[in-house]
């Protein structure tokens, strides 16, 4: 048997003390907000692997595309020997890189999401018993300590997860990453490039509703873990294509004016007819912009690669 080793770097009752600070501070500003890493329980992490399956959502498909025709150079430009991901969740995608990474001996995923990680691991060891996984339930924006494992390192960071950081956020975060790599190790990063509106705005508001039921579902977690009284039919799921940001904005907007009770904060949010609660960005990128922030914290862009249609790009930077 591969040992599979899960650390959790988020307390416990952190992660509850974080979700009140976060609900308190978002619901009494203006407008009101709510940031996504609350998307991912159980149900939320089930309901992602909804949204990469449908029509609309093509980033998923068009960076396995990405994935499947370049992981063989990815291999070969940084002979990784640990591969640690950021926001892994399935790790669905990542099996097409730790198939060609033939040096590969350890996979760290590192997610808050500790039902997916655990899913995915345990798929993994039993498919690889030769590899290492170390999971780490971690939070990616927070100072990650990493376990001591071989170089040299490939840092994945896939999905477009990093447009769901607002800029001063993603400026920390690059940094942040830069400080884990050492000379010779690399950053893999997936990023959704800006296109057409029509096509943006459908892969944020689906037919089916599951992307709407998605963003409800933060509702949901508020509801069960701070004894909230939302009412998820009382907001409507709303995706805006913001073009000056060049980010998509979800939103969920309130039907009638009411009030929501969050006895464990002691508080009381008024809710006007049409107000707006931001749930999360989703940033959409140009290479020179990319390459320029990557740049800032001094790393050197190796390779550019998009999907056959341009709709996503793969890069690779060097420490
Ligand atoms: N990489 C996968 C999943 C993307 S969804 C893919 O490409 O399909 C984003 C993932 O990041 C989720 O699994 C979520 O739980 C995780 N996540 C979101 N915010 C996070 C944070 N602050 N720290 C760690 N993981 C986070
Ligand atoms: N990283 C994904 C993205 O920005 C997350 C995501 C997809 C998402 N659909 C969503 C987040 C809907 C909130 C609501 O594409």
């Amino acid at each position: 048997m591969s040992p599979f080793l899960v650390t959790r770097t988020l307390p416990e009752d952190a992660t509850d003390a974080d979700l009140r600070a976060d609900v308190l501070a978002g619901l009494t500003q203006s407008p009101k907000t709510l940031p996504p890493k609350w998307f991912y329980d159980a149900r939320g992490s089930a309901l992602f692997e909804q949204i990469t399956a449908l029509d609309e959502y093509y980033p998923t498909r068009a960076e396995r595309e990405i994935l499947l025709a370049r992981a063989d150079e990815i291999a070969a430009a940084t002979g990784a020997r640990t591969l640690i991901e950021l926001g892994s969740g399935s790790s669905d995608k990542t099996r097409h890189l730790l198939d060609a990474l033939t040096d590969l001996q350890t996979y760290v995923p590192v997610d808050v999401s500790e039902t997916a990680l655990r899913q995915a691991g345990h798929g993994l060891i039993a498919q690889r018993p030769a590899l290492q996984v170390h999971a780490l339930i971690a939070d990616f924006t927070r100072g990650l300590a990493l376990p001591d494992t071989p170089g040299p390192r490939l840092l994945a960071f896939l999905g477009g997860t990093i447009g769901n950081l607002v800029p001063a956020e993603r400026a920390a975060f690059f940094s942040s990453v830069r400080s884990l790599l050492a000379p010779g190790d690399s950053l893999l990063l997936g990023t959704d490039l800006v296109k057409d509106e029509a096509t943006l705005v459908a892969a944020y508001d689906d037919a089916a509703g599951v992307t709407a039921e998605f963003n409800k579902n933060v509702l949901s977690v508020i509801n069960r873990e701070l004894d909230a009284d939302f009412d998820p039919a009382a907001f409507d799921h709303v995706a805006h294509w913001d073009r000056e940001q060049e980010w998509i904005e979800m939103r969920l907007r309130a039907r009638t004016a009411h009030t929501v009770k969050i006895p464990s904060l002691d508080l009381a949010v008024d809710f006007a007819a049409g107000e707006e609660l931001r749930t999360e960005v989703s940033a959409k990128f140009r290479e020179e912009g990319i390459c320029a922030e990557l740049a800032a914290v001094g790393l050197e862009p190796v390779k550019w690669w998009t999907d056959e249609a341009g709709r996503f790009a793969l890069s690779l930077f060097r420490a």
